[in-house]
Formats: structure tokens, sequence, C-alpha cells
């Protein structure tokens, strides 16, 4: 989808004028969405203390300049999708540093949405986390999916938390309410086929006591990017000290090469309830430096997730998309300055 060429309205054009006469550097990035509305079935959204009303959806994912353009668009294909929009809550964690410009930003693209933005301390993590080969596994803000049981509510006792490289096209409700059963803290797609000694050091495997940790656990990988997570189990069960303890371990010996995902494999796998493929279709940023495209995997789609190297905006302003980036634009919401046409 292109962006349209209108011609500007004057009153905004002199508006900008005046803005940047005075000083005040600004661009409008990103176009407002429209607004969604609830299906006549859906529960009642109950405004008045909507954040524990039990009727919402709560999803949390974290905020930063550099995803952004993500995390919109993921916002986007959310409410599309969805048969009750206006029953979803959305939960950003942002760096202190930029939350408040982040925050305007969201607002400003949906004025309709219900949502909260959570001052994130970098020094929480920072003094925790040792330095790993992908150093932009490292960055503070991946490590909020470790302490969101902290940063939210109390009453919020259910969050789906998602990436910000991926689309949603199937209504987010049929995946925050899988049954978690009896005692699950946390329910992900598996992926028994990866090689799950992989994700460890041989100083771990050569241990004999830290390898004894997946004993009589069927453990298989999962992707830490769609989790839906139980925050009331996970608080009685300590599971942020228990990642942490991990942590700390890594930062004595190496146990693990990539950052923010082996600790929860280390606490969680083969412990989660499995939830169909067709809500991670993982993998479609490819590997960026070969220039490499991938499909999707067999099967239904409800969730399409761009991890890896390559992002679908940065091959698409680079002219050289993958095929399956043509799926991503619809949802785009930004536009460069130079739509302003000044
Ligand atoms: C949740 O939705 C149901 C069905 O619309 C409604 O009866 C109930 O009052 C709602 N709950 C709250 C706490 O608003
Ligand atoms: C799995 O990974 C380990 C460590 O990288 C390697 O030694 C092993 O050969 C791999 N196994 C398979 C089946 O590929």
């Amino acid at each position: 989808m292109l962006p349209q060429r209108t011609s500007p309205d004057n009153t905004i054009f002199r508006w900008l004028l005046l803005l940047s006469l005075s000083g005040i550097s600004f661009s409008i990035q990103f176009r407002e969405a429209p607004q969604f509305y609830n299906s006549p079935e859906c529960p009642s959204p109950a405004t008045a203390n909507w954040l524990c009303n039990p009727n919402i959806t709560h999803i949390a994912m974290t905020l930063d300049k550099v995803y952004l353009r993500g995390t919109m668009a993921a916002i986007l294909s959310i409410v599309l999708h969805s048969s009750c929009p206006e029953n979803i809550a959305f939960h950003f964690i942002a760096s202190s540093s930029d939350s408040a410009s982040l925050r305007q930003s969201i607002s400003s693209s949906f004025p309709y949405l219900r949502f909260s933005v959570y001052d994130f301390d970098d020094s929480l993590v920072e003094s925790k986390i040792s330095t790993s080969i992908r150093a932009a596994l490292d960055r503070p803000l991946n490590y909020a999916r470790t302490y969101l049981a902290q940063i939210l509510p109390e009453c919020v006792t259910r969050v789906v938390y998602l990436d910000s490289d991926l689309v949603v096209v199937d209504d987010i409700t049929l995946l925050s309410s899988i049954n978690l059963g009896e005692e699950s803290v946390l329910g992900a797609p598996e992926y028994c086929n990866a090689n799950f000694t992989a994700y460890f050091t041989m100083n771990f495997w050569a241990n004999p006591t830290l390898s004894l940790t997946f004993a009589g656990r069927k453990a298989c990988y999962f992707n830490t990017g769609v989790m839906v997570i139980d925050l009331e189990r996970w608080r009685r069960g300590g599971y942020t000290e228990r990642i942490e303890e991990w942590m700390e371990l890594q930062k004595r010996m190496r146990i693990y090469e990539l950052g923010s995902l082996p600790p929860f494999l280390l606490v969680f796998a083969g412990k989660i309830v499995r939830v169909e493929h067709r809500w991670n279709q993982h993998g479609l940023g490819g590997d960026n430096l070969r220039g490499l495209c991938r499909d999707l995997h067999p099967g239904k789609v409800s969730l399409l997730h761009w991890s890896g190297k390559g992002k679908p905006w940065a091959r698409l302003d680079a002219g050289r998309p993958c095929p399956l980036d043509a799926l991503w634009a619809p949802y785009d919401l930004y536009q460069t300055p130079f739509s302003l046409e000044a």
C-alpha cells in the first residue's frame, strides 16, 4: 500500500510552520488508526475500573523507538481481527528515558485504545545480565517479560505477552483464553524438533548437577515472543526469582549464549501448555546478512512472527522485501515526512 499523496491542509501546514519557526522540532510519523467496535455478542466492557474487569483481555508488549513501527502494526492487527476490540487492554513496558514520547505516539495513532505505559528501570536488570554474543538481545527491555508479574497491577491475572515484530491475523481472545490446566504457568507453541542441546554450553551439559535440571522433563524449545502467562501462579511460585537465579549463575559461569531466552527454557521447558503452532509462525525475519527469506511452516496461520535478523519494515524501505513481507505491509501506520509535501 503506497502512502497517499494528498495536498496539505493549509491550516495544519501553517501550524507546522509556526511550530518549526518557534524552534520545536517534531515530525508526524504515524497515521491515526480507525476506531474499532465490539460486536453485539461481546461481554460488557464496563468502562469503570476496566483494568480489573474480568471481561478484559490483557496484552503486554515492550515499547521502544527502534521497534515502534512494528509495535504499531501489531496493535492494529490485533484490534482489527478481534471481535471484541473494545475489551482489549494493552500494557506497554518502556524505558524510563523515552516513555513519555512513546505514550504520546501511541495515543496519537490509537486515540480509542485502552492502554497503560509502565516505566522500566533498566538498572533493574543491567547488573544481572552478562554480555552476550548477540549484543542486541541484551537490551534491558528484552528482560521486561521476566518482570510482568511485578509490573502489571495485581488484579491482572492473565496476560498475553507478544514481541513487536509480529502481526496477529485471528481473534486474540482465542489465544488468551486457552486452558492452562490445573497448574501450568505458561502456554506457548513448542518445537520438539529443534536441537535443545544447542541452547546451552558445554559448561552446562558437562556439569553433573546442572545437566540434571532437565531430568524427567520432556524439555522442548519454545519461543518467548508469544506466551500466555498466568500471573497469579507466576507470583505465587516466585518465577521471577527463579529466572534471576539462572541469570546470576550465567554471570559466574557461561551456561548459555543467547540473552533472555535460555533462563525461560531452564525454568519452564517441558512444563508448559502446548499452544497450536498457528499462533507463532516464527522465523520470518530470516537471516538478513545472507538475504534469506523464509516460508511459512505448514498448517494454519493465526500469527506471523518476523523473528530472526531481518524486519519487514526495513526490507520494504530498502526496496528488497521478502515475499511474505507483503503480509505485514497492510498494517504499517508509518508515513514519511514527505507525504506532507511541505
Ligand atoms: C462481563 O460481561 C458480562 C456479559 O456481558 C456482564 O454480565 C458482566 O457484568 C461483565 N462483568 C463486569 C465485571 O463488568
Ligand atoms: C545438537 O547440538 C549439539 C551442540 O551444538 C551438537 O553437538 C549436536 O550434534 C546436535 N545434534 C543434532 C542431532 O543435530
